[in-house]
C-alpha cells in the first residue's frame, strides 16, 4: 500500500466540492470518528501486492463519493443503541457494494464523469471496470462472512440481488415510454431504496433493536432512498456536471424513462404523445432544450419534485417512535438533504 493510497482514502478533494464536504462533515458528525474507521477498513481491505489493482481501486474509491450508505448504517445504530466494530465492518461491505453497482453503471450509461474524476471505463476501459467491479463485489461477500453471525451475510446478498435486478428491469424498459410510474417506482426501489434499507436495517440490528424499531428504520431506508432516485434523475435532467461532480444526461440518452417525462406522457394526448416521441428522437442538446419547456409547462418536474418530498416526509415520520438522540436528528436532517442536494 503506498502513501498515495492512503491519501486518496481519506483527503478531501476541497478545491472541487468543498461545499458538500462541510455540508456532510457536519450532518455526519456524531458518526465522524466512525466513519473515518470504515475509510481505513476499506483502505487496508482493497490493497493489493499487484499495483495495477491499487490503482484502479484507488481511482474507484475517490472520495467525491458522499459515504451515504455508511452513514446510514451506522447512524441507525447509534439512534438505536452502539455503534460496534461489526458495525464498522458492514459500513466498509455496503460502500464496496455500493461502488461496485457504480463502475458497472458508467459501463452501462457509457458515463465519462464519476465522483468528479473519470469514470474507470473512461480512464481505463470497460474490461477493467467490469473486473473492478467484480473485485469490490466478491471481496464485500468475503468479508461480510467474516462476521460471528451470518445475517448480514444473508440480508447483504439478497439486497445486491435485488439491485442487480431493479438494473435489470430498467435495462428491459430502455425506450419504453409507456412506463407507468408504478413501474418506475418498482425499479428505483430495486437499484437505489433496497441497498439504503438494508444499511439502516443493519445498523439497527447488530445494535440488538428490536425487531418493531429495525422495521421502521428499514422502511425509512426504503423511502429515503426513492426520494433520492427521484431527486437524482431530477438532477440528471437539470444539474450542472461540475456541480454533480458525474455525468448527466444520460437518462435520456439511454432511454430511460425517469418520472418528469412519465408525468408530461400521462398527461398528454395521442397527438401530444407523439410530438414527444419526435422529441424523444432528437439528438442531445436539442432534445433537451425542446423537452425542457413542456416539462416546465406541464408541471411534470415540480410534480417529481412534489413526489420526492412526498416520501421523503414519509421516511422521517418512520423515525417518530425512536427514542430521541442527536443520531436521530440526524436521519431526520437526511430527509431534507436527499431533496436540495446538487450532488
Ligand atoms: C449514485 O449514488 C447512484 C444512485 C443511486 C443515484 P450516490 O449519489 O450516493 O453516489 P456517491 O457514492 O456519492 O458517489
Ligand atoms: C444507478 O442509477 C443506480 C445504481 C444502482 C448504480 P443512475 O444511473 O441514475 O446513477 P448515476 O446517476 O449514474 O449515479
Ligand atoms: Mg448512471
Ligand atoms: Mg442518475
Amino acid at each position: 500500500m503506498t502513501n498515495g493510497m492512503h491519501a486518496t482514502l481519506t483527503a478531501a478533494p476541497a478545491d472541487r466540492n468543498g461545499a458538500l464536504r462541510s455540508q456532510l462533515q457536519s450532518l455526519y458528525a456524531p458518526v465522524a470518528d466512525e466513519l473515518a474507521e470504515v475509510e481505513e477498513i476499506l483502505r487496508r481491505e482493497l490493497q493489493s501486492r499487484y499495483p495495477f489493482v491499487n490503482e484502479l481501486v484507488q481511482h474507484g474509491f475517490r472520495l467525491g463519493g458522499k459515504r451515504l450508505r455508511p452513514a446510514l448504517l451506522l447512524l441507525a445504530a447509534r439512534a438505536c443503541g452502539r455503534v460496534t466494530p461489526d458495525h464498522l465492518l458492514l459500513a466498509a461491505v455496503i460502500e464496496m457494494i455500493h461502488t461496485a453497482t457504480l463502475v458497472h453503471d458508467d459501463v452501462l450509461d457509457e458515463a465519462s464523469l464519476r465522483r468528479h474524476v473519470e469514470t474507470v471505463n473512461a480512464r481505463f476501459d470497460n474490461e477493467a471496470s467490469v473486473l473492478l467491479g467484480d473485485y469490490l463485489f466478491s471481496h464485500a461477500f468475503y468479508l461480510a462472512s467474516t462476521l460471528g453471525s451470518t445475517f448480514a451475510c444473508q440480508q447483504i446478498g439478497r439486497s445486491t440481488n435485488i439491485v442487480c435486478q431493479g438494473e435489470l428491469l430498467q435495462v428491459a424498459g430502455r425506450g419504453n415510454y409507456g412506463l407507468t410510474e408504478a413501474e418506475y417506482l418498482q425499479i428505483i426501489d430495486g437499484k437505489t431504496a433496497e441497498l439504503c434499507a438494508c444499511s439502516c436495517r443493519l445498523g439497527a440490528r447488530y445494535a440488538d433493536a428490536d425487531r418493531e424499531t429495525e422495521r421502521a428504520l428499514r422502511r425509512y431506508g426504503r423511502r429515503l432512498g426513492i426520494a433520492f432516485q427521484i431527486v437524482d434523475d431530477l438532477l440528471d435532467l437539470l444539474g450542472e456536471e461540475h456541480q454533480a461532480g458525474k455525468s448527466l444526461g444520460t437518462d435520456l440518452q439511454k432511454q430511460k424513462p425517469t418520472l418528469p417525462l412519465i408525468r408530461l406522457l400521462q398527461l398528454s394526448n395521442d397527438a401530444q404523445r407523439a410530438d414527444i416521441d419526435a422529441i424523444l428522437r432528437l439528438s442531445g442538446a436539442e432534445r433537451h432544450a425542446t423537452l425542457l419547456p413542456l416539462l416546465n409547462r406541464y408541471e411534470a418536474i415540480d410534480y417529481a419534485r412534489s413526489r420526492a418530498a412526498e416520501f421523503a416526509r414519509r421516511a422521517r415520520r418512520e423515525l417518530e417512535t425512536l427514542p430521541p438522540s442527536p443520531a436521530r436528528e440526524i436521519l431526520e436532517s437526511l430527509t431534507q438533504f436527499v431533496l436540495m442536494r446538487q450532488h
